[in-house]
């Protein structure tokens, strides 16, 4: 990877259906046989806490090679308050471009339009291999604590950076995954239905 080689811009109408591939060729069959987050971003563009001005795409000669998206939402504190945050993904990049730095690029440049934005701290399910690298830690570190989890549960996977220093100080409570992640498989079936066909495969170290 070099720095002059790629743009970053904001996602067009006409570059949704080349996205939705991109994202569905890049998640099949890593976390789960198939993959689903190519119907989820459909669905969530048009979701009320979709932020239109953070949807980036990455392209690299023409051709888009990276997506990242952010939706609104909310951290209920234990003293009764709500503070608003970011949740982000799906995020990906071309399955032929992975690991040489490009990932890192687009999450940076698009953390960053998220700060200039003046939201404070951005929550969500994550690998720390990647993410840590870009400043994120684990969010029981800030006294997050993710929905519908058991208390003694291995909670390693949620991801908390601060996009401003000290918003979180004071705060403790649960981060609420927005509705719109929550899509039916059934929906993604018949969704991936006008795609081409692609095996759904079993394999170890998915999590679904
Ligand atoms: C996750 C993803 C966006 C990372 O993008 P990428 O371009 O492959 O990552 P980069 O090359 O920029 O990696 C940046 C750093 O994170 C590390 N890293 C990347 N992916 C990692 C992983 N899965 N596990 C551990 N470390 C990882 C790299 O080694 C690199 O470290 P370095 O800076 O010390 O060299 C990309 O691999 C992808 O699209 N994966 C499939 C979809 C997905 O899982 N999306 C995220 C859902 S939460």
């Amino acid at each position: 990877m070099n720095k002059n080689d790629f743009t970053i811009r904001l996602e067009d109408t006409g570059d949704r259906r080349e996205v939705e591939e991109l994202i569905r060729g890049s998640f099949w069959n890593v976390y789960r046989p198939g993959c689903s987050e190519h119907y989820v971003i459909h669905v969530l563009r048009n979701d009320p806490a979709f932020v239109k001005e953070l949807d980036f795409v990455m392209i690299k000669q023409g051709r888009i090679i990276g997506q990242n998206m952010f939706m609104k939402t909310v951290i209920e504190g234990d003293d009764g308050r709500e503070v608003e945050v970011l949740t982000m993904g799906p995020i990906c990049i071309a399955n032929d471009l992975k690991r040489q730095g490009y990932g890192k690029e687009l999450l940076g440049y698009s953390l960053e339009k998220a700060a200039e934005m003046g939201f404070g701290a951005v929550l969500f399910e994550g690998n720390i291999g990647f993410y840590g690298k870009s400043g994120f830690d684990y969010a029981s570190r800030f006294g997050i604590r993710y929905h519908d989890l058991p208390e003694d549960a291995d909670a390693s996977f949620f991801l908390c950076k601060e996009l401003i220093s000290g918003y979180l100080d004071g705060v403790t409570g649960v981060y609420q995954t927005p509705k719109g992640y929550y899509v039916d498989d059934k929906d993604v079936e018949e969704f991936d239905k006008s795609f081409p066909p692609k095996e759904k495969l079993k394999l170890p170290g998915q999590i679904f």
